[in-house]
């Protein structure tokens, strides 16, 4: 599954980013959340980005004052990242092993990332989620509302396939609070059709317990 991922995102990166980047300038509500889940970690402690892309998000919360770094499978989004924001760090990795020290993180984001992950596997990638926060840290989950896979064939003309999952928010709180994780924020939007979306989008926040147990 992650060559499949690597491989889509490797060939379409350069299309991705000239066709998604003024529609993810262009949200504001999306913004918002962004900086809201800013301002509740704070500056100071170091924030992922997981599943960066071409780093958009990364540099929105850099901009609202977060210490941030992206991470990502594909080389060829990373180079997107890197030469767009020259001034902000991004590492190639897996959100599902990244190889960071457990309790060393203030924030996680996963920005529309955790939508190749099977359904069974979103157990492993909450608890490893936790596992590298510090106590009383955040994470915040973007992803499309809804119940069926939607399957992107020959994107841009290449020649690849992926599944992108839709979620029921109320099934993705569940699996987060059985990963130790304490709901924060839940909302969801309409989808915004004259910008190509077919789905309403879910953000969720959710946080760690603190050190002495208490949420
Ligand atoms: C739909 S794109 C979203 C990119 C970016 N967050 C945005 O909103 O523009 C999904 C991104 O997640 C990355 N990704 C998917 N699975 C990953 C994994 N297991 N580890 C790291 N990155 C992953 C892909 O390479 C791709 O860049």
């Amino acid at each position: 599954m992650t060559d499949t991922v690597r491989a889509f995102y490797d060939a379409i990166a350069e299309d991705y980013a000239d066709h998604f980047r003024d529609t993810f300038a262009a949200r504001p509500l999306d913004l918002a959340l962004l900086a809201g889940f800013a301002g509740l970690v704070g500056a100071g402690g170091e924030v992922a980005d997981l599943g960066c892309g071409p780093g958009w998000a990364t540099a929105h919360l850099a901009s609202c004052g977060l210490n941030v770094f992206g991470l990502d499978l594909s080389e060829q989004m990373l180079g997107v990242a890197r030469r767009e924001n020259p001034g902000l760090r991004f590492e190639q990795g897996s959100m599902r092993e990244p190889g960071l020290p457990d309790g060393s993180l203030a924030g996680v984001v996963s920005w529309y990332s955790s939508v190749h992950a099977p359904q069974d596997e979103l157990p492993a990638l909450f608890a490893g989620f936790r596992r590298i926060l510090a106590p009383g840290g955040y994470l915040l989950l973007a992803f499309q509302a809804g119940e069926e896979a939607l399957r992107v064939e020959r994107p841009f003309g290449h020649p690849v396939v992926l599944d992108f999952q839709r979620r029921r928010p109320e099934q993705m709180v569940n699996v987060l609070e059985a990963a130790g994780f304490t709901l924060v924020l839940r909302s969801e939007r309409a989808a915004d059709e004259a910008q190509g979306e077919s789905a309403p989008q879910a953000f969720l926040i959710a946080r760690t317990p603190h050190a002495d147990g208490c949420s």
